[in-house]
């Protein structure tokens, strides 16, 4: 299989059978953002605690590649400390602009494709974006 078949695949699993949608109750950090270029958006909850996100929920509406991203953004970060998801989203933003990084949640390396299509980026660093913010307005954050 073709290494662009593979990603496509990873990709339409996570858009088809997403991980951590929905939302939950109790204390939770939430985090509203949209991608003003097409007004798709997402709600995203982080439960962190002593330092850790605990768990990470998204909803919203999007393309395959922004729910993908969530999908994956979601279940890569949850038990990571919050400067660990912090260095993770600057590590996909670099990705994003084309610089070769390692992760540790290997479904990641299906959106490295991303950054050929500009008007993609957008779609794939809103749930990162969001998670950013989310975490930043902790002010126990350390990066
Ligand atoms: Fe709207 Fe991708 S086209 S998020």
């Amino acid at each position: 299989m073709e290494l662009d078949d593979l990603y496509r695949r990873v990709i339409m699993d996570h858009y088809k059978n997403p991980r951590n949608r929905g939302s939950f109750e109790g204390d939770a950090v939430t985090v509203n953002l949209n991608n003003p270029s097409c007004g798709d958006r997402i709600t995203l909850q982080l439960k962190v605690e002593d330092g850790v996100v605990q768990d990470a929920r998204f909803q919203g509406e999007g393309c395959s590649i922004s729910l993908s991203s969530a999908s994956m953004m979601t279940d890569a970060v949850k038990g990571k400390r919050m400067e660990d998801a912090l260095r993770m989203a600057e590590n996909f933003s670099c990705m994003m602009r084309g610089q070769d990084v390692d992760f540790d949640y290997d479904d990641l390396e299906a959106l490295s494709g991303v950054n050929k299509f500009p008007a993609r980026i957008k779609c794939a660093t809103l749930a990162w974006n969001a998670m950013r913010k989310g975490l930043e307005q902790k002010p126990d954050v350390k990066e």
